[in-house]
């Protein structure tokens, strides 16, 4: 039976069981680069099957949030080594999560203070972006009007995506996940109440809203191999100002079928509490696992409980922990032993020093410290 702490066959690649490190921005890189911060991060949770990193930036343009790492330059591929040596030397497994954010940026992020692209000119409402404010200092501050990418500069974006993945083995990883969740770029261009383009990446149909979606995965496919490849998709998402839009349901099913055929590593889902709790519920979840033949990650608030049940009843292959990770690095050991786990700190997400990063003991430290 299907449990969360046996063995799992990724794609070739082993995993020593089924929990999911949830990729997660934490807003340490200093220049954009991973350092040796980063590489005890990820090291001291490489217990987990698999971990995916934070998101990191494909290109420049890419970027919507200040300190976040990038894929796109010789230094940060250096800067990576130092994180999946780390991690690869305790036996853990890692991918990286690529990412570009679209229109969730700002103009001061942005080379000479363009302004972000989207798969429109719609302004993300109520949506911010990490940059400077006025006086210079770092900020959360409402995204910029984006400017619609032209045909030829998407196709530009799929073949930086497809570098970012080559910058990715290069740097050590065992693969890559494509960020396609969260209302960032690849979204924007799945949504139909944001993509409003006439090309062939819009035209009004669904088939032209999955065109962009599709060729990244393809060229990322032909330039590392589908055993590689993953992506993260978050169906009915709401956040960053992401409208419900007429044949959503059929959209994401249709998505599933087509990467199905392309026979990826993985199709991550991050959002399955929300969908449990929208109208489509259960039910579509159930659906999507239809459709969509390969592996499976599930990830939003699971405990142990939840975690084992999806796996027990087939849902899921492989289940997803974020934040309770950022505060047990041995999440795994903790979880196995019914250990209590240690509660996270929302005030130490982003940004800082070690403080709520590489500072959280293991348990058995823990009850060394009580004990001595
Ligand atoms: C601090 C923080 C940063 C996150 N950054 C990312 C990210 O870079 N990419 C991504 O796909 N999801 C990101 N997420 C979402 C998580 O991967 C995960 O889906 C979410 O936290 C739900 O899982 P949990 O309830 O186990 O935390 C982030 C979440 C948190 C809390």
């Amino acid at each position: 039976m299907s449990d969360l702490f046996s063995g799992y066959d990724l794609a070739g690649l082993h995993m020593n069981n089924r929990i999911v490190m949830a990729p997660m921005t934490r807003s340490r890189a200093v220049n954009t680069v991973a350092n040796e911060q980063t590489a005890l991060y990820y090291q001291q949770r490489a217990s987990a099957g698999l971990i995916i990193t934070e998101g990191s930036q494909i290109s420049h343009q890419g970027v919507g949030y200040l300190f976040t790492p990038g894929m796109h330059s010789a230094e940060q591929i250096e800067g990576w080594k130092k994180v999946t040596g780390a991690v690869h030397e305790k036996g853990g497994k890692i991918f990286s999560q690529l990412w570009h954010v679209g229109r969730i940026s700002h103009v001061t992020l942005q080379e000479n203070g363009a302004a972000p692209v989207g798969a429109s000119n719609k302004t993300a409402e109520n949506a911010t972006a990490f940059a400077y404010d006025e006086n210079g200092n770092p900020a959360r501050i409402q995204a910029s009007q984006p400017r619609a990418l032209s045909t030829e500069e998407v196709e530009g974006v799929v073949q930086d995506f497809a570098k970012a993945a080559a910058n990715a083995l290069e740097a050590g990883f065992d693969g890559v996940e494509i960020h396609g969740a969260n209302g960032y770029l690849i979204e924007q261009f799945i949504n139909a109440g944001i993509n409003t383009r006439e090309d062939r990446y819009g035209g009004n149909t669904a088939e032209g809203r999955l065109a962009f979606v599709l060729e990244v995965v393809d060229a990322v496919v032909a330039k590392i191999g589908r055993q590689r490849v993953g992506i993260r998709l978050s169906p009915f998402n709401r956040i960053f100002d992401m409208p419900a839009f007429e044949g959503e349901a059929q959209t994401w099913l249709e998505l599933a079928r087509l990467l199905s055929s392309r026979n990826l590593a993985y199709v991550h889902i991050s959002n399955r509490k929300a969908i449990i709790n929208n109208p489509h519920g259960k039910d579509f979840l159930e659906k999507f696992r239809k459709a969509y033949a390969g592996t499976l990650i599930l990830a939003g608030e699971y405990t142990k409980e939840e975690g084992q049940r999806d796996l027990q009843e087939g849902l899921t292959d492989l289940v997803a922990f974020g934040r309770p990770f950022i505060s047990n690095p041995d999440l795994v050991e903790r979880l196995k032993n019914d250990w209590p786990l240690t509660s996270f700190d929302p005030a130490t997400f982003y940004g800082g020093g070690q403080e709520g990063y590489t500072d959280y003991p293991e348990y058995q430290e823990v009850v060394d410290q009580v004990t001595n």
